[in-house]
């Protein structure tokens, strides 16, 4: 089920996420449903605040579908390893319409639990590392605009109350 994707300004996307503690069937549901609205958004990546749900919980695709092997589901990931710097152009699905070059790490090792509650680990590198870190700031309620510093944010979030006093938001 393609669930709707929370937008900045929406408590949930602002706040800290709880870790997982069972792997029950509901949350089995959510990440099948987390997988449906990422690639139908379409998304390269997309965790549960984003959907309404406050669990540490992202998946990850930077092939968008087109790899098989593509597809990563993480659960109460932490960072291992962060090394290096990239400066790219960053877009949320939580902020449509906005992207800003953002500094992430160029390489990131993450550990986890997939979803069938296996431990794992991936890294990451390039895009996909950056994809990681996106992921990561969502599950401590940090969106990509916390990132930027002094105008480039303030125009951003200026333009997003605007749209939000508009109603088109
Ligand atoms: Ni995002």
């Amino acid at each position: 089920m393609i669930r709707s994707i929370l937008k900045y300004g929406d408590r949930v996307v602002h706040d800290r996420a709880e870790p997982v503690g069972a792997f029950t069937p509901d949350i089995d549901r959510l990440v099948g449903d987390m997988i449906e609205t990422m690639y139908a958004a379409p998304g390269v990546g997309l965790a549960a605040p984003q959907v309404g749900v406050p669990l540490r919980i992202f998946v990850v695709d930077i092939s968008i579908g087109r790899d098989p092997t593509g597809l990563v589901v993480m659960i109460n990931p932490e960072f291992v390893e962060q090394d290096g710097m990239q400066l790219e152009e960053e877009g949320c699905l939580s902020v449509p319409g906005f992207n800003a070059t953002v500094v992430r790490p160029s390489r990131v090792i993450l550990k986890g639990l997939d979803r069938a509650g296996g431990e794992q680990r991936h890294e990451g590198t390039g895009l996909l590392a950056r994809a990681f870190q996106h992921e990561m700031d969502h599950l401590d309620g940090m969106l990509f605009v916390d990132r930027l510093r002094g105008i480039k944010r303030d125009v951003i979030v200026r333009r997003i109350r605007k749209l939000s006093r508009a109603g088109k938001w």
